[in-house]
């Protein structure tokens, strides 16, 4: 009797939770825009993410920025010890790969590799993490204070990047994040800034514009939050969302197809998936709050 009524009670309070949660969501950030406009780059930022769920800076980082970001990144590759990798063939999927040397760990899958935690590899990657316009981004996103953002190197390619850290292809080859899903039940951040210029051939990020606020999807982030505390669930993976759903937005589908150096920010409640990779090579530094 008394488990039930526990139970009971956590379930109202993951319900009361995600609502006002969702209502302080929307008040915090039309009131900050209200006072600061939506001319300014923070005042852009926020009303994307409320109304689209994302927004792109163009030429957030320069040319030599972002060379100096891939330098540091295929440094980091190159350096991973050969004998971490040799047991593997090039089709294993790799989940999580600690590399003690590097202190990163690695995900790995034909043609395909990100390197995590990547930020704790170096001053440079170190300061770019640090990036406080995201930082301020995040906090008010999710009210919770963060000193730098998980940074993820991520190269994708079809068998032309020629480097035995990362073999075979992953062009027309399923990929992990290719199913439609959400990250989070609740409205947090994350970001990338492309590392070359993405076109509809490497496969770009996708998002449908407005899902992070659609209601449809409330029975899922219920479901969600109460499986991120041990409640029973009516959907077995709620973050999993079905492909029908896309004809809900049919002319709102965002295509990363970015320049090299756009910084693309975006609510983690929102729908999204990676497009398959046809041709060529794709790399990306991911920001994670
Ligand atoms: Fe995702």
């Amino acid at each position: 009797m008394f488990i039930k009524l526990k139970i009971l009670f956590k379930s109202k309070l993951v319900l009361i939770n995600f609502f006002v949660s969702e209502w302080l969501w929307k008040l915090r950030l039309n009131l900050i825009i209200f006072f600061i406009g939506k001319k300014n780059n923070l005042g852009k930022a926020l009303n994307g993410l409320k109304t689209k769920g994302y927004y792109v800076f163009h030429g957030y980082f320069s040319n030599s920025e972002v060379e100096q970001i891939k330098k540091n990144c295929h440094d980091q590759l190159n350096s991973i010890p050969s004998n971490y990798l040799s047991k593997y063939n090039n089709d294993d999927y790799i989940e999580n790969l600690e590399i003690k040397e590097n202190n990163i760990s690695i995900e790995r899958m034909s043609g395909s590799i990100k390197l995590k935690r990547i930020n704790d590899t170096g001053n440079y990657l170190k300061k770019i993490s640090q990036n406080f316009f995201l930082l301020i981004l995040s906090f008010i996103q999710q009210c919770k204070i963060a000193k730098r953002g998980l940074l993820i190197f991520s190269l994708t390619h079809d068998g032309s990047f020629k480097n035995n850290k990362v073999p075979g292809s992953a062009s027309n080859k399923d990929n992990l994040a290719g199913r439609m899903h959400f990250d989070t039940y609740y409205h947090s951040l994350k970001a990338y800034v492309a590392l070359e210029d993405i076109t509809q051939e490497n496969g770009p990020f996708a998002y449908l514009e407005g899902s992070s606020t659609d209601q449809l999807l409330n029975k899922n982030y219920l479901c969600s939050a109460r499986v991120n505390r041990n409640l029973k669930s009516d959907i077995e993976t709620p973050h999993e969302i079905s492909e029908n759903f896309i004809n809900n937005y049919k002319d709102k589908i965002f295509y990363g197809n970015q320049k090299k150096g756009d910084l693309v920010i975006m609510d983690t409640k929102g729908i999204h998936f990676a497009s398959s990779l046809k041709k060529g090579q794709r790399e990306l530094l991911w920001f994670y709050y």
